[in-house]
């Protein structure tokens, strides 16, 4: 009888380790597994460390209300930011993310930040993250990659099989299989082959036009590298889309600042300049959906829902949930118009520098 049981309890294994590993997600779907890396949307927050809460008194420079681990947890996968060459208090070079100036928004150094992204892929093996970073001060890869090895997150970076865009990339499953999750590009380097898996962004990847401030303005077309000047061509060369879906709002002395008063609209599903009508139209130009979107103040929409669509994805698991509402700010103002006055401060120091 024992014996029998166990027979029988070894004859249904295999059974239930195929049907347990079936139903394994890859980035929040088991459907998403054997799709290949460009052939999926994956959602972007447009500066994911500059944040717009009481961290920051509300600054106005703050393109996202919940911080970068949070943003993962919730289904993002692309996180992009921008690196500045800082002074530490000992006069060392130091590289940041900054927005636009150091002096307007520091979310501190890169390697913090990386490690904070290399804990959250410690804790969830079946994730593929893209790291995407406008190198502001033409940091070399030497200095980036010094950043990813402090941070010990290169031991999960993937480096590509050829030095232009290929047509094909490994599928999820492959990247998560070799411990490969995670993909670096930087707009712009020039690569090295010490630090092979920093990837030349526009290398493998065309943008559309991201100055956007009004909700009829979004375009499909190729922006960035200039040197593709239409959607077949942009095709054609094999790099994946970014779409940029996100609006500015032009304040004072002509600083831009996240619009987050349509941002409800932007990122929903319907409404003029929103997410969900924007990706099926460019879908139809380049006969597949982007590869990332990114927006800012992701958990309005919520964003997630119109990239889920673009997946065939219904039924997301292991995702933990955040406010789709704007969070609580001050109603006084007062935080909020320190980041107002910062901006105006720095954008008067610009024109006296400058002379404008
Ligand atoms: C990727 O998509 C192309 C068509 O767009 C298809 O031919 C290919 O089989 C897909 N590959 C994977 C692994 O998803
Ligand atoms: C920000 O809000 C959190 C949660 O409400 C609170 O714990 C924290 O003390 C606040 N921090 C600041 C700097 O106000
Ligand atoms: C604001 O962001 C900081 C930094 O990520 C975080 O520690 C804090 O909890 C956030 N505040 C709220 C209210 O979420
Ligand atoms: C860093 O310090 C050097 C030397 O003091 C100075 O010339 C430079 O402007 C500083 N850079 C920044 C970004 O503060
Ligand atoms: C997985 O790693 C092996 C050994 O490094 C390599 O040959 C193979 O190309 C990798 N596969 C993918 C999909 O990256
Ligand atoms: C945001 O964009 C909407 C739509 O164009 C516009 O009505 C609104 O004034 C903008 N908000 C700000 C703060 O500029
Ligand atoms: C967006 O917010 C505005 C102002 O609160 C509101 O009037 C409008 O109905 C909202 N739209 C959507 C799609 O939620």
């Amino acid at each position: 009888m024992f014996l029998r049981t166990l027979l029988q309890t070894a004859s249904i294994l295999p059974f239930l380790y195929t049907s347990a590993s079936a139903q394994t997600a890859c980035n929040n779907s088991p459907s998403l597994c054997n799709k290949a890396y460009n052939n999926i949307t994956h959602l972007g927050t447009h500066d994911s460390p500059f944040l717009r809460n009481n961290s920051t008194s509300f600054s106005t420079s703050g393109n996202q209300y919940y911080d970068s681990v949070t943003q993962l947890d919730a289904g993002v996968r692309l996180l992009s930011a921008q690196v500045h060459k800082s002074n530490g208090t000992d006069g060392s070079t130091q590289w940041h993310l900054c927005h636009t100036s150091c002096d307007l928004l520091d979310a501190g150094t890169l390697s913090s930040w990386l490690g904070k992204i290399k804990g959250w892929m410690d804790n969830n093996p079946n994730d593929v993250v893209t790291v995407l970073l406008v190198n502001s001060d033409n940091a070399s890869p030497a200095e980036l990659g010094a950043e990813f090895q402090s941070s010990d997150i290169d031991q999960y970076a993937y480096t590509p099989s050829s030095s232009s865009a290929p047509q094909t990339w490994p599928t999820l499953q492959s990247l998560i299989s070799n411990g490969t999750r995670l993909m670096t590009f930087v707009a712009s380097l020039t690569p090295s082959s010490d630090f092979p898996y920093l990837m030349d962004e526009f290398t493998y990847v065309f943008e559309n036009d991201f100055e956007n401030e009004e909700p009829t303005e979004y375009s499909c077309n190729p922006d960035r590298p200039t040197s593709l000047t239409s959607p077949s061509q942009a095709t054609e060369s094999g790099r994946m889309f970014l779409m940029n879906h996100f609006l500015y709002s032009t304040q004072i002395f002509g600083i831009q600042s996240p619009n987050d008063t349509y941002v409800n609209v932007t990122n929903a599903q319907t409404g003029l300049g929103s997410l969900g009508e924007q990706i099926p139209k460019c879908t139809s130009v380049y006969s597949k959906p982007p590869t990332f979107v990114l927006v800012d103040f992701f958990n309005r929409g919520p964003a997630i829902v119109s990239v889920d669509t673009a997946n065939g994805v219904t039924g997301a698991v292991g995702r933990k949930s955040v406010s789709t509402a704007a969070p609580d700010e001050p109603t006084s103002g007062v935080s909020r118009r320190q980041g107002s006055l910062l901006a105006v401060i720095v954008a008067v120091v610009v024109a006296v520098t400058f002379g404008v």
